[in-house]
Parts: structure tokens; C-alpha cells; sequence
């Protein structure tokens, strides 16, 4: 009897204890890629700033590499469940793994390509560069992220 209730009180407390610790490591892994997004979203108007300023492509060099080295490590930071309190992940990430990963899979390419054309010395290549790199942050947001509450 006294075994049983142990046993009982320790299936309880792992059914009480296991939740909230996953619901810990979802929180870590939505605010890291939360950041993530910020940082992309930081470097992305430096270089903004420098294609409008007309500022040497050389300038734009640390954003468009910080971003390209990121770029590869989104689809990482949205393992299943990971849709909690707080982000703004939409369920097609993870019903249309497929297609969340093809428009991931375009911007690292993207990402690359910034990155090239911040290496050269032609501003307008960047421009068009930098067009293109947003235009695909927009492809995956329009169907994977929740519009602004
Ligand atoms: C492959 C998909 C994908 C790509 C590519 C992508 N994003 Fe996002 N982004 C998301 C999703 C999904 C969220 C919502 C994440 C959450 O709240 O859990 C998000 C959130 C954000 C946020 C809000 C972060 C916060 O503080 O909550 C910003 C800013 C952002 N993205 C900027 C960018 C920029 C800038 C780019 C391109 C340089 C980009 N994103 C590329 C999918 C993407």
C-alpha cells in the first residue's frame, strides 16, 4: 500500500514536472530566434541606411555577413511545438514543414548573395541585393508568422 501510493505520488509528480519543463525549453528556443530576427532585422536597415547613403559597399560587409552566417540556422530554431505563448509562429511551419523549409532554403541563398555583393564594388548589384534578401524575409512571413497583434 505505502509502495503504491510512493509510486503513484512519483507518476504524479513527473506528469506535474515534465510540462512546464518543456514549456521552458520552448520559451528559450522562441526567444533565441526572436533575437535572431531582430539582429536580421538590425542589419538589414544598416545596410539600408548605406545603399541610401550611397556609402562603399565594403560598409555593408559585417551586416550582410552576420546575416548570411544566421540565415542557415532558422529552420533550427523552430522544432515541433515550439508555437507557445508569445510567438507569433503560425501551425503551417510545422503542417507544411516542406514549404517552410523551401523559402528558408531561399533566403540562405539570398543571404549569400547579399553577401557577394557586398564584397564587390558595384552599389547598384547591392541594392538589387538588398531587395531581394527582403523580398524573401516577406515570402516566408506572409504564410508562416501572425500578423502584429
Ligand atoms: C523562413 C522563415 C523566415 C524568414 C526567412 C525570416 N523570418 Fe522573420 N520571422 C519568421 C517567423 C515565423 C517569425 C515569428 C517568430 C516567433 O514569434 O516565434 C518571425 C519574426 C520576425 C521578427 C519579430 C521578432 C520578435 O521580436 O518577435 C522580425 C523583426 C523579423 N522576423 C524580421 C525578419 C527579417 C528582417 C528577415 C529577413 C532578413 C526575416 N525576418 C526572415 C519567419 C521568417
Amino acid at each position: 500500500m505505502m509502495v503504491l501510493m510512493v509510486l503513484r505520488a512519483t507518476a504524479l509528480a513527473a506528469v506535474l514536472v515534465l510540462p512546464p519543463t518543456l514549456a521552458f525549453a520552448q520559451a528559450g528556443v522562441i526567444a533565441e530566434r526572436q533575437a535572431g530576427f531582430r539582429m536580421l532585422r538590425d542589419r538589414m536597415e544598416a545596410i539600408q541606411t548605406i545603399v541610401q547613403m550611397r556609402d562603399p559597399n565594403s560598409e555593408a560587409v559585417p551586416h550582410a555577413r552576420a546575416i548570411a552566417e544566421h540565415a542557415p540556422k532558422i529552420k533550427t530554431l523552430f522544432p515541433p511545438g515550439s508555437d507557445g505563448q508569445g510567438s507569433r509562429a503560425l501551425p503551417a511551419i510545422w503542417t507544411d514543414r516542406a514549404g517552410f523549409e523551401r523559402v528558408a532554403d531561399a533566403f540562405v541563398q539570398r543571404a549569400e548573395a547579399l553577401l557577394a555583393a557586398a564584397q564587390g564594388n558595384d552599389q547598384r548589384a547591392l541594392a538589387q541585393a538588398f531587395e531581394a534578401t527582403g523580398q524573401a524575409c516577406g515570402a516566408c512571413h506572409r504564410p508562416y508568422r501572425q500578423p502584429q497583434r
